[in-house]
């Protein structure tokens, strides 16, 4: 423990270190000059500080205050040596945050005793303030091992759900990557990015409710296979509310609103606008974005460029114009994703399963 010893007498300097020399593990660090005191004690913590009051150009009370000041300096103790008997002085001391007073002549018993009542009050400090931060740090890393087995077991949920019709694991991480950058471009503080990014796998979560006879069908789909495929939005927002999850609430709101779209023409509200969540809005773009990127049974992928262009026209029509141009200053980013160069068409347009080339893409 370091103590600091403040006096403009040398022979209470010297008293302080014979008293000191007894008290086991101290260092003891003497300044007849209060300025020269301060100045160390910024860079040198202290455990236990005994200042005079009397003491030419700056007394104990004013050395107390500037001492408190400092960073750390709230919960040292200091003790204030004075042969003064006005208790107004003593007053202002406690004001000025003296913790205790040791009377002038000192009896060396009283000051042993007080100055390792003082240290073990402050090792004991210590202690709970180290335990505090072991506290912090075990909570901080439980708190990491439950995300990352929360982000874990959302992966492997979504890369099974994606199996059932196809999808690949790298569709899946390509959109929740793209959905990251996009976030990012709007604005989003890092944090949402990557619960927005974590989420957005469980997109279609809820085509475990439609047939594998829709789910894997080559051709078009009738009237009805169009009406039981499009439940799968709804049936993912009911598998997915009511968590406490940020991560699953999210999911559970893009779920169910990656399909709509911002003329009102989506699906299953028909929500048009701002009135979609914007995370459901940041999802569309990245699905449908991968989507017409990727090989289907039925499908061609398209060359990334055409792709991106396809996302540009449909700013304003299917897309939130914001989300598609915060996709477009994001496209080198994105276009270094997809590893092929863009390669001329070979004449023949990119084809698709349906006329509504974007909806079944995604
Ligand atoms: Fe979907």
């Amino acid at each position: 423990m370091r103590i600091f010893a403040i006096d403009d007498s040398p022979s209470i300097l010297s008293f302080i270190q014979r008293a000191v020399s007894n008290i086991e593990s101290c260092e003891l660090l003497s300044f007849l000059d209060p300025v020269d005191a301060l100045t160390v004690l910024q860079t040198a913590p202290a455990d236990l500080i005994l200042v005079d009051y009397n003491m030419p150009g700056m007394d104990g009370i004013e050395l107390i205050s500037r001492f408190r000041t400092l960073s750390n300096a709230r919960d040292i103790p200091v003790i204030m040596l004075t042969s003064e008997t006005d208790p107004t002085i003593k007053i202002a001391a406690i004001a000025a945050g003296a913790t205790e007073f040791l009377n002038k002549p000192i009896d060396q018993t009283e000051f042993t005793i007080r100055v390792r009542n003082l240290l073990a009050l402050r090792k004991a400090q210590q202690d709970l303030a180290n335990h505090a931060q072991s506290l912090e740090r075990d909570v901080a890393a439980a708190r990491a091992r439950i995300a990352a087995q929360e982000r874990e077991i959302i992966w492997r949920l979504s890369k099974a759900m994606a199996c059932r019709d196809g999808e690949t694991a790298l569709h899946l991480e390509r959109v929740a990557v793209v959905a990251g950058l996009i976030a990012e471009e709007l604005g989003f503080d890092r944090a949402t990015c990557e619960t927005i990014s974590m989420a957005s796998p469980l997109h279609d979560v809820g085509k475990i409710g439609v047939s594998d006879a829709i789910l894997l069908k080559a051709g078009p789909l009738d009237a009805r296979e169009i009406d039981e495929m499009r439940a799968h939005a709804a049936f993912g927002a009911e598998i997915l509310n009511g968590s406490d999850s940020d991560i699953i609430r999210i999911a559970a709101t893009i779920a169910g609103s990656h399909h709509e779209k911002w003329d009102g023409t989506g699906y299953p509200q028909k929500l048009s606008g701002e009135d979609i969540p914007i995370e459901g809005r940041i999802v569309a773009v990245a699905d449908v974005f991968d989507a017409l990127c990727s090989e289907r049974p039925y499908k061609k992928a398209w060359p990334v460029d055409e792709a991106h262009r396809e996302i540009l026209r449909g700013s304003g029509g299917h897309f939130d114009p914001a989300c598609v141009a915060a996709f477009d200053r994001k496209w080198r980013a994105i276009r270094s994703l997809y590893h092929k160069p863009a390669v001329p068409g070979d004449g023949s347009p990119p084809t698709v399963r349906t006329n509504s080339t974007l909806e079944t893409a995604a």
